[in-house]
């Protein structure tokens, strides 16, 4: 594992008493906290609804699709935006959800010969407890208590993205990275526990209920996260609160049931409320799961943010 810069103070942190690795964690998770993705959902129609064109050589550097996935009960419609390097006919695909209603850049990203495939993440399911619009888990029918909470149908929405990337033209979806900052990086690395072709996936800053350990203190819990946002979750989660010692998972064995496929964990000095040590050791407490080049982690100087530097890092070690 390589970390960049550990704090020193960081040095002595402890891992603190946590559950054993072990199989059919997925199941626990989305019991307890996410809730269950249902099946189905299917990409049915992609059409390409605008190139812009490169300057330099002419080829399509963003391209626009207007994609129709088939649920249960009628169809979800998502503007999508590719994001492709200049020159290259085919670039390792990085999918992402996006807060900026698509219009976030990606510069460096490309320079590093990436592509990156996005959407605003509530086009899939608003982020609302009570959405005045429906998002796609009003398209699959019978809620249970059990049923998927926000977090877990973003997660679906970005294997529907890699369904589109595998369908798009100078993107190759060998390898693919799945990537998400903060509560995007928690839907990133539930999307990486299911979804097995997702090769690599990185979670930037992804605190409570994504990279960081329930039961290392500090930052947010679960009594904030549920009070805040109950639609997050499945509603039996809020039971933990001020319990988290008696919940049956921690964020580690999330990380661990990725292996051995690849993850990329990456945290801010200063960004208190995500617990950057509680996410460092929970990388930490999973590392015996992955090979030695399995999982990765840095923590840079700042705070709560998706920067360059962070992509760079993440994209260096996907690359590896
Ligand atoms: C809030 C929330 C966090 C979340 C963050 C974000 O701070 O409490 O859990 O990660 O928003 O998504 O920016």
């Amino acid at each position: 594992m390589r970390i960049a810069s550990l704090p020193e103070a960081w040095r002595h942190a402890e891992v603190p008493q946590l559950p054993a690795i072990g199989p059919h964690i997925v199941d626990e998770f989305a019991r307890t906290i996410y809730g269950r993705t249902p099946e189905g959902g299917q990409l049915t129609d992609l059409v390409l609804r605008s190139r812009d064109n490169s300057v330099l050589d002419g080829a399509a550097d963003r391209l626009r699709h207007h994609a129709v996935i088939a649920c249960p009960l009628g169809n979800l419609e998502l503007d999508t935006i590719t994001h492709l390097p200049t020159g290259t006919s085919s670039a390792p695909v990085v999918v992402a959800l996006n807060f900026k209603d698509n219009e976030e850049p990606y510069a460096t990203v490309l320079e590093a010969g990436y592509a990156v495939l996005t959407v605003d993440y509530q086009q899939i399911e608003p982020d609302d407890p009570a959405p005045t619009t429906p998002g796609v888990r009003a398209l699959f029918p019978t809620k249970t208590p059990e049923s998927w909470g926000a977090v877990a149908a973003w997660a679906w929405g970005l294997s529907r993205l890699l369904d589109i990337a595998e369908h798009l033209d100078r993107v190759h979806t060998t390898n693919p990275v799945v990537l998400g900052h903060s509560r995007l990086g928690k839907a990133a690395l539930w999307a990486g526990a299911q979804d097995e072709r997702f090769a690599v996936t990185v979670a930037n800053g992804s605190g409570c209920c994504g990279a960081s350990l329930f039961r290392h203190p500090g930052g947010e819990d679960i009594a904030a996260i549920t009070t805040k946002f109950p639609h997050w979750f499945v509603p039996s989660f809020s039971t933990y609160a001020g319990n988290e010692n008696n919940l049956p998972v921690d964020q580690h064995q999330l990380l661990a049931s990725i292996a051995p496929r690849r993850v990329y964990i990456a945290s801010a000095e200063d960004d208190a409320w995500a617990d950057p040590i509680g996410e460092y050791l929970a990388v930490v407490a999973a590392q015996p799961a992955f090979a030695p080049n399995g999982i990765g982690y840095h923590v840079r100087p700042g705070t709560h943010d998706l920067l360059e530097e962070d992509w760079l890092h993440a994209l260096d070690f996907a690359k590896r």
